[in-house]
């Protein structure tokens, strides 16, 4: 069956819709999120790239951090603003604009990036244009921590045979969806780009490595009690999150 208001299921979830039909934010917390907020300070900001309402920013902020926050949405950054305590708003950087194009920022001078659920809405060519980007502002030794969704999630059921097909074939990227209109189950197309890239663990790990990066933690999400059941897979392996090294040499 059909479901004809993504809307009120994911905001019945607790998730709020993007402003910009980008997908859903959360304000819940993984292992990736978690690991970013919780890092020791260093003498270079943090940058988090998709912030949606920006509350990992926010947590990074509050345990001590320097914070660039970005995202495509002016709007999305005014409401992230709007929760920054007054004291804490000169160590925080609101950056809008497409990453990597719009975002003028100094090589080697990041000490960490959080990209949460944004990858997945670029095909190969544009993760590897983010990546590199990436790559080029954090400092050596300097860690990405990024989450995407997988093919195995609920809504997307439909496209299950052929990822797998994909993948027994050698697929370099098997879960990209050339039309996800074709298989979505709770009308949802229209709430998010047309680029719908899903990653299994091995998938999203290899973005890495062929990236020059070392992955130092890689692991399924269970999102259960964040998304909507209709969107939960059936063992939970529902996103996907590394967080990955630049090397020192
Ligand atoms: C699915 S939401 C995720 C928000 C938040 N990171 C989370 O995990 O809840 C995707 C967010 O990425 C932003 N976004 C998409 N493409 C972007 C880009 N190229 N540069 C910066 N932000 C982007 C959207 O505006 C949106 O706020």
């Amino acid at each position: 069956m059909m479901i004809s208001d993504s809307h009120a299921l994911f905001e019945a979830a607790g998730c709020a819709m993007t402003l910009n039909n980008t997908g859903v934010i959360t304000d819940s917390k993984d292992f990736v999120s978690t690991a970013f907020c919780n890092q020791p300070v260093s003498a270079f900001p943090l940058l988090e790239i998709g912030a949606g309402f920006g509350s990992n920013s926010i947590s990074a902020l509050k345990n001590g951090h320097t914070v660039i926050c970005n995202d495509l949405s002016k709007e999305h950054l005014e409401i992230a603003g709007r929760n920054v305590p007054a004291e804490m708003l000169q160590r925080i950087t609101f950056l809008d604009g497409s990453f990597p194009d719009e975002i003028d920022l100094t090589e080697n001078s990041i000490a960490s990036i959080l990209c949460c659920r944004v990858l997945h809405f670029f095909n190969g060519q544009g993760i590897d244009k983010m990546l590199n980007a990436m790559s080029r502002l954090l400092i050596p030794g300097g860690r990405i921590y990024a989450t995407v969704e997988t093919p195995f999630i609920g809504n997307w059921k439909s496209f299950r045979p052929e990822y797998e097909a994909r993948l027994a074939a050698g697929h370099p990227y098997p879960g990209l969806i050339e039309n996800h209109r074709m298989h979505d189950s709770i009308a949802f197309s229209n709430k998010i780009p047309d680029v719908l890239h899903l990653f299994d663990l091995d998938s999203f790990k290899k973005l890495f490595t062929d990236h020059g990066f070392m992955v130092e933690q890689a692991a399924y999400i269970n999102r259960q009690g964040v998304f909507p059941v209709e969107c939960l897979s059936d063992d939970g392996r529902d996103s996907v999150g590394v967080i990955a090294v630049k090397p020192t040499n």
